[in-house]
C-alpha cells in the first residue's frame, strides 16, 4: 500500500538511496548529476561529513529547546554568522523553519514595525506578479504566479502586486534606458492608488527565481525602489530564500546593487538540505522601532531556531566560508553560462540563456527571433526536464507564464557549488539532446 498522498499522483517516484557530492544515486542503482541543488538548495553538496558531525555532536547534547525558555550556542553563533554575511546596518536575525515561514514573518514584522512607530493604518504589502514567495495563505497572496493562486483566490488576502521588471518581456513593451524605470516608477504609481497611509512594504525577489529563471533587474532599479520606499516610509523587503547565501556569486543578492534592504527572508542555502531552517535578517532600524517601542515581537514559531537546525546552519555558513564557496559559484557561474551559450544558444527554440552566479535560466520559444511562446499545455520544460531525468540530469522546470504570466517558458540551473567542469560539459551534452528531441518531434 502506498500512503504518501504525493503532489503528483499519477507520478512514480523513484525511491532515493544516497547523496555525495553533485550526485544523488536512487535504490536501483541510477545515479543523476543534481544540477538543481535539490531545488536550489544543496549548495555545498551531498554528504558533507563536516556538517553531518556538527549535527550528530548536536543531538549528543540536546535536540530539542523552547526558544521562549532558552537560547543555545548554537542559535547564538549561526545568527552572528549570518549577519557577519549581511549587508552593512543588518543587526538582528528571527528564525523559521523554511522560506514560507520567513516570508510570513516578514510580512508580521513589517506590520508590527509600523504599528511600533505609531502607523497603525499600514498594513498592506505590495509586490510583483510573475514572482514566487511560499506556498502559506498570506505568501500565496504576496506572490504573483497566476497558476498557483488561481484554486484558492478565495482565501487570498487583498495585496496589491506591480508588473515584474523583465527587459526582455518588458511588461510596458519599452526598452531600456529609455523607459526610465517605467517597472519602478509603478511602484509610486501604486502606493498612491492604495493610498500611502495603507501601505506598511514592499517585497520583492531581487532576482526573480523560478518563476522567471534568473531575471536580473536592470541598473538604477533597486535605487529607484529604495528612494520611493523611503519617501512614504515603506519597509523595502527582500526574498532571497533561492538567492542568498551566495547562489548569484555574492553573501546576497542585494550586494549586486548597492543597496540595503530593511528585511531579507532567507531559507533554502542556510540549511544546505542538511536541516530544514530559514530565518528573516533585520535591519537595525527596524530593532530600533521594537526597541523604542514594546520591546515584543509578537510573532513565533514552536520549531524556531531548534538546536539542530541550528548547528547544522552554523556548519553550512561555516564551510562555505572555509572553502571560498561564494566566490566559486560566481566563478563557476560565469563558465556554465559561456557553455551553455555556446552548446545550446544555436537551437531554435532557444530564446535566451542568462544567468548571475549559479543562478541559470534558459528561455525557450515557438520562433527565437520574435520571442513567441509556445502554447502552456505544449510542456516544453516538462519534456525537457523528463528526458534529461531519464539521461541521468536534474534540471528544475521553471513555472511556466515568463513572458505574460501564463505563456513563457524557462528552465532553472541551481546545480551545488562544488560543481565540476566536467559536470557541466555533460549537462550541457545532456541538455542540447534532450532540447533537439523536442524539436524533432514537433517537425
Ligand atoms: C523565492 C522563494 N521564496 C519563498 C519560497 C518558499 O520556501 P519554502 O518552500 O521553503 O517554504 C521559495 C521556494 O521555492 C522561493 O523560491
Amino acid at each position: 500500500m502506498k500512503s504518501v498522498f504525493y503532489s503528483s499522483l499519477d507520478k512514480v517516484y523513484k525511491t532515493i538511496d544516497r547523496g555525495e557530492g553533485v550526485y544523488v544515486y536512487d535504490n536501483e542503482g541510477n545515479n543523476y548529476l543534481d544540477c538543481a541543488a535539490g531545488i536550489a538548495v544543496s549548495n555545498i553538496g551531498y554528504g558533507v561529513k563536516e556538517v553531518i558531525d556538527a549535527m550528530h555532536e548536536q543531538a549528543k547534547k540536546i535536540t530539542y529547546v523552547y526558544g521562549g525558555t532558552f537560547t543555545s550556542e548554537a542559535k547564538e553563533r549561526l545568527a552572528n554568522q549570518i549577519i557577519d554575511l549581511a549587508p552593512d546596518g543588518m543587526e538582528k536575525v528571527f528564525f523559521c523553519s523554511g522560506g514560507s515561514e520567513a516570508v510570513e514573518s516578514i510580512i508580521k514584522i513589517a506590520r508590527q514595525y509600523q504599528i511600533e512607530k505609531e502607523n497603525p493604518s499600514k498594513y498592506k504589502i505590495i509586490s510583483r506578479w510573475q514572482s514566487y514567495h511560499g506556498n502559506t495563505i498570506a505568501t500565496l497572496s504576496v506572490g504573483g504566479r497566476p497558476s498557483w493562486r488561481e484554486k484558492y483566490e478565495p482565501f487570498l488576502l487583498h495585496m496589491p502586486h506591480i508588473p515584474q521588471c523583465n527587459c526582455l518581456h518588458c511588461p510596458y513593451g519599452l526598452s531600456y534606458p529609455s523607459c526610465k524605470l517605467n517597472c519602478a516608477e509603478a511602484l509610486e504609481r501604486v502606493i498612491k492608488y492604495e493610498g500611502p497611509e495603507s501601505v506598511a512594504a514592499f517585497l520583492i525577489e531581487p532576482v526573480t527565481g523560478t518563476t522567471a529563471c534568473a531575471t536580473v533587474p536592470p541598473e538604477g532599479y533597486m535605487q529607484r525602489i529604495r528612494e520611493i520606499c523611503d519617501k512614504y516610509d515603506i519597509l523595502f523587503c527582500v526574498d532571497e530564500v533561492i538567492t542568498g547565501l551566495g547562489r548569484t556569486g555574492k553573501a546576497f543578492a542585494m550586494d549586486h546593487f548597492g543597496v540595503v534592504p530593511d528585511m531579507i527572508a532567507i531559507a533554502k542555502g542556510l540549511g544546505g538540505g542538511y536541516v530544514p531552517i530559514g530565518a528573516v535578517v533585520v535591519h537595525k532600524n527596524v530593532v530600533n522601532a521594537f526597541e523604542k517601542g514594546t520591546k515584543n515581537l509578537m510573532h513565533s514559531f514552536t520549531y524556531a531556531g531548534n538546536p539542530i537546525a541550528c548547528a547544522g546552519g552554523s556548519a553550512v555558513l561555516k564551510y562555505i566560508v572555509d572553502k571560498d564557496l561564494i566566490s566559486r559559484s560566481e566563478k563557476m557561474g560565469k563558465i556554465f553560462l559561456e557553455k551553455l551559450k555556446d552548446g545550446l544558444g544555436d537551437l531554435e527554440i532557444v530564446s535566451d540563456v542568462r544567468g548571475i552566479g549559479l543562478l541559470i535560466g534558459i528561455e525557450f520559444a515557438k520562433d527565437k527571433e520574435t520571442k513567441e511562446p509556445f502554447e502552456s499545455d505544449f510542456n516544453v520544460c516538462g519534456k525537457i526536464t523528463k528526458y534529461c531525468f531519464d539521461h541521468n540530469l536534474i534540471v528544475a522546470s521553471g513555472i511556466s507564464g515568463t513572458v505574460d504570466g501564463i505563456k513563457g517558458d524557462a528552465l532553472q540551473l541551481s546545480p551545488p557549488f562544488v560543481i565540476e567542469e566536467k559536470d557541466m560539459d555533460f549537462a550541457v551534452a545532456t541538455l542540447r539532446d534532450a532540447i533537439l528531441d523536442v524539436i524533432n518531434s514537433i517537425k
